[in-house]
């Protein structure tokens, strides 16, 4: 507790609403020539790719217009995973660019029943998809040795199985898929030569451009590949993928949800700075703190607005309404202040105009809900009890919302 103060005063982070300062949002529903956007279709020819632009060139990067080569090849299958209630599957990704190649491992749940095809989750895990599970077929992640000393607790098997309700899941007719997020893009400033970026025509491992893709940028592409696999299954049904990301795969979420419409359903949880809350009330987290302590995860420009985020052209509203008509559900925890619960809250309220335009329904007040009071429209949110972490509540919760959707 005591370092946690002494970290925030150090930081100069503000935990008191009433020290949050006046505000104005930047415009959604107008036009940068000042014109206002009426129809889904005016937002989506002209306001869309303006803010698409602007995440793009000040805060996440640009993702390469250039593609690298992508192969899948099939590990191991076992139809009997869990007393034969579905199938496990891994699959490793083999991307290069003919001189170069990084291995990533995507881990599978395939309900045996029903026969047809399925809905699926797609998510991202922090500590190698041996963590999200005891299964003893499952195996190391490729990268995770880049960024854990050999002895350490987290090559446990099932060291974060408590995140992946696995069984909830599949109870539910759900697939899931996970992979490593250290895999696209080990999660250190120093491995970025170990990242997928490093893949791409423009990489120059000396120099960084100022609206370069950075970790952010790649996790969200990564995401978007697990797609592409994903449209070649025969048990899954590809237009009903929701994508889970918890905290800094939050942020990835939104971001891949915002360029990729095979995304249906965008699970936000807890992703707070960069991800959900709005940057302007600078509560928890903000700008100069992010940037300062993970300098690889936004883009270069994004670092003129540290201390200044009333002057960033966008804020995190917009990139929820870029997910339009994808439904989205943005979730925060109580105890979790340092995201800004009630910032990821006003975001996912005030992106409600733009799904509006399309006849889709929205959160309606502008008060927070109580705890444990799930709004599930088509956009949905909820804050529960506790700290910053994926719980059982959560999933049901999600698994609530994909029903509603997808059933
Ligand atoms: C840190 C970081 C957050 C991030 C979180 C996480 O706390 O400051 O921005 O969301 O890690 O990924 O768990």
């Amino acid at each position: 507790w005591l370092v946690a103060v002494c970290l925030c005063a150090q930081q100069n982070v503000n935990y008191d609403e009433s020290k949050v300062p006046a505000y104005i949002l930047p415009n959604l529903l107008q036009a940068n020539n000042g014109e206002k956007i009426t129809s889904a279709t005016q937002w989506e020819t002209q306001r869309r790719p303006e803010l698409l632009e602007l995440f793009a060139s000040q805060m996440y990067g640009r993702t390469p217009e250039d593609n690298i080569d992508v192969a899948y090849e099939i590990v191991t299958e076992n139809p009997n995973a869990m007393d034969g209630k579905v199938t496990s599957k891994q699959v490793r990704f083999i991307f290069s660019n003919g001189k170069k190649k990084i291995e990533a491992l995507l881990w599978m749940y395939i309900p045996n029943k029903p026969t047809g095809k399925m809905p699926v989750f797609v998510g991202y895990n922090f500590k190698g998809n041996h963590s999200t599970t005891f299964d003893t077929t499952v195996l190391y992640s490729p990268a995770f040795h880049l960024v854990k000393e050999p002895d350490h607790p987290d090559w446990e098997r099932g060291n974060q199985a408590n995140r992946w309700s696995y069984d909830k899941i599949i109870d539910r007719g759900y697939a899931i898929a996970t992979m490593c997020y250290h895999d696209i893009y080990p999660d250190n400033p120093e491995l970025r030569d170990h990242s997928i970026v490093s893949l791409f025509p423009e990489y120059d491992p000396e120099v960084i451009a100022p609206d370069e893709w950075q970790a952010i940028g790649a996790w969200a592409w990564g995401s978007s590949r697990i797609v592409d696999f994903l449209e070649t299954q025969e048990k899954i049904d590809s237009d009903k993928i929701a994508i889970m990301g918890h905290s800094r795969q939050g942020k990835a979420a939104l971001w891949a949800g915002a360029q990729d419409e095979r995304f249906r359903i965008v699970i936000s949880n807890d992703s707070g700075c960069g991800g959900a809350a709005l940057f302007r009330r600078k509560f928890g987290e903000t700008a100069a703190v992010i940037n300062k302590n993970f300098p690889h995860w936004f883009c270069k420009n994004f670092r003129q607005y540290n201390d200044k985020e009333e002057t960033l052209p966008v804020d995190q509203h917009q990139l929820i309404a870029l997910i339009a008509p994808g439904k989205v559900y943005v979730a925060s925890a109580e105890e979790d202040l340092w995201a800004d619960p009630r910032g990821e809250f006003l975001s996912a309220y005030l992106a409600g105009p733009v799904y509006r335009l399309y006849g889709l329904t929205t959160i309606d007040s502008g008060e927070m809900p109580a705890l444990h009071k799930p709004i599930m429209r088509d956009i949905g949110y909820h804050i529960r009890a506790g700290k910053h972490d994926v719980t059982e509540y959560d999933w049901e919760c999600y698994l609530d919302f994909a029903d509603k959707h997808f059933k």
